[in-house]
């Protein structure tokens, strides 16, 4: 959170003086302090650990798990107390506001869950045979309300502290549904641990999160493998467009075209991952093709249209051994393929050219076109779309074209700034773009 407006801060204020109001009610007699203490060392440890699923999304931990078995064996103040237990977790990186709010939404939500419970009929104790199958309606009305509390003030305080230029986008609202899904799914974990601690006493949660902690581990060398990908891919792609400062940013955009391409058509969501790099890294072939050319400004030579032309081949001879491009790497030898069979290294047409290097086409192309190049300005959208019309069924799959128009509508296309040259720099810019319809490269046949 960097500097809030007077709205967030009223919003943090009042979640957590609800929390406190609510919570200081008591009563306080009675309550299982064993419990209380053993199940808010475990929110400790839990929250001291939270996994980061990858940069910018929300962290996960057991910690709600903790939570409801407490609803169950505590109250909803006990239950409190626990989720309060999230202020003394070890984990580096939020900042004292921030705790502060967390503590407060943990509070304030296990509180409502056991508020929930109790009004569904819940009995607050140690669960036995005969509490089953009475308990489960309860216990699921707890956890829906512990789940969507959480989400809800989450939800709040992020849409209150956004920077002012980021939107609200149906990423975020898909990746909220996902992840209310799965706490809703862990929150299972609760009732297992509350109806072990009959048998087993302190060992139930210990048996029950060690496999969850496991998972969790596990689920956590999975993100640091995705967050060494993006690393890999985003080098590439820096080393590519420092070559050429006019296609600057132009992988990130068609990326985000055949993305938008790959969903519009249904694909499922690896196949779309794997698109987003192939976005990313269709033109990685440049690195392979002298500077001297690429940035040539005078007319090219018969050689030097061929070392352009091989730019697909070379680029798949630079990433085919990272396993995890799969099916992108055909995107990205044949992403100059026409479906007229004229295009280029393999001159093959139709259904012949993999599909990913037809949606490559179309967003590549539609890229160039709205971008600033040396020797042109942006074209508009609207002419760009024509273009594209233009060419469907001779050099783009009209399906995909389709696709991306209709994609385009929805969601709207980002205008890229023209770039803004130093004096120096004017010599490395280049003259042709090979991407751009409008100015085809002539193609070399070296079959
Ligand atoms: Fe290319």
């Amino acid at each position: 959170m960097g500097k809030l407006s007077r709205v967030a801060l009223l919003y943090i204020g009042a979640v957590v003086v609800l929390a406190v109001a609510l919570d200081a009610r008591g009563p306080f007699t009675g309550l299982h302090w064993q419990y209380v203490v053993f199940l808010g060392i475990l929110v400790i440890v839990s929250e001291s650990r939270a996994t980061q699923l990858r940069k910018g999304q929300l962290t996960w931990s057991s910690s709600s798990a903790a939570m409801l078995a407490s609803v169950v064996l505590v109250g909803p103040v006990g239950a409190a107390i626990v989720g309060a237990c999230t202020a003394l977790g070890l984990r580096r990186g939020p900042s004292i506001l921030q705790r502060v709010f967390n503590t407060a939404m943990y509070a304030l939500s296990a509180y409502l869950a056991g508020r929930a419970f109790l009004a569904l009929g819940g009995q607050v104790g140690l669960p036995d045979e005969t509490s089953f199958p009475d308990i489960i309606a309860p216990f699921a009305g707890a956890a829906l309300v512990l789940v969507l509390a959480n989400h809800g003030l989450l939800s709040g305080v992020l849409w209150l502290t956004r920077p002012p230029d980021r939107m609200p986008s149906g990423v975020g609202v898909g990746l909220s549904g996902r992840l209310l899904l799965s706490d809703l799914g862990y929150a299972a974990y609760g009732l297992l641990i509350a109806a072990l601690w009959s048998v087993v006493g302190f060992f139930a949660p210990l048996l029950v999160l060690i496999p969850l902690l496991v998972a969790r581990w596990a689920v956590a060398q999975f993100a640091e493998q995705q967050k060494a990908y993006e690393a890999t891919v985003g080098a590439l792609c820096q080393a590519v467009e420092t070559k050429d400062f006019y296609t600057r940013g132009h992988s990130d955009r068609v990326s985000r075209g055949s993305v938008m391409i790959a969903r519009e058509i249904g694909m499922r969501s690896e196949r779309v991952e794997a698109m987003r790099y192939a976005g990313m890294l269709h033109d990685v072939g440049k690195l392979g093709v002298p500077t001297k050319v690429l940035q040539k400004t005078g007319k090219l030579t018969e050689e030097e249209y061929a070392a352009i032309q091989l730019h697909p081949m070379r680029g798949l001879d630079i990433v085919r051994e990272i396993g995890f491009l799969d099916e992108a790497l055909a995107g990205i030898m044949h992403h100059h393929e026409r479906i007229d069979g004229r295009g280029y290294p393999m001159g093959l047409a139709g259904n012949e050219i993999p599909e990913f290097a037809r949606v490559l086409a179309v967003a590549d192309a539609f890229d160039s076109m709205t971008s600033t190049r040396s020797y042109r300005g942006a074209r508009p959208v609207e002419e760009a779309v024509e273009e594209l019309r233009k060419w469907s069924g001779t050099q783009f799959d009209p399906a995909f074209v389709d696709a991306f128009v209709a994609a385009l509508k929805r969601e709207g296309w980002p205008h890229p700034e023209p770039p803004v040259l130093a004096a120096d720099d004017l010599a490395t810019v280049t003259a042709q773009d090979h991407d751009d319809p409008g100015a085809p490269l002539r193609v070399i046949d070296s079959r």
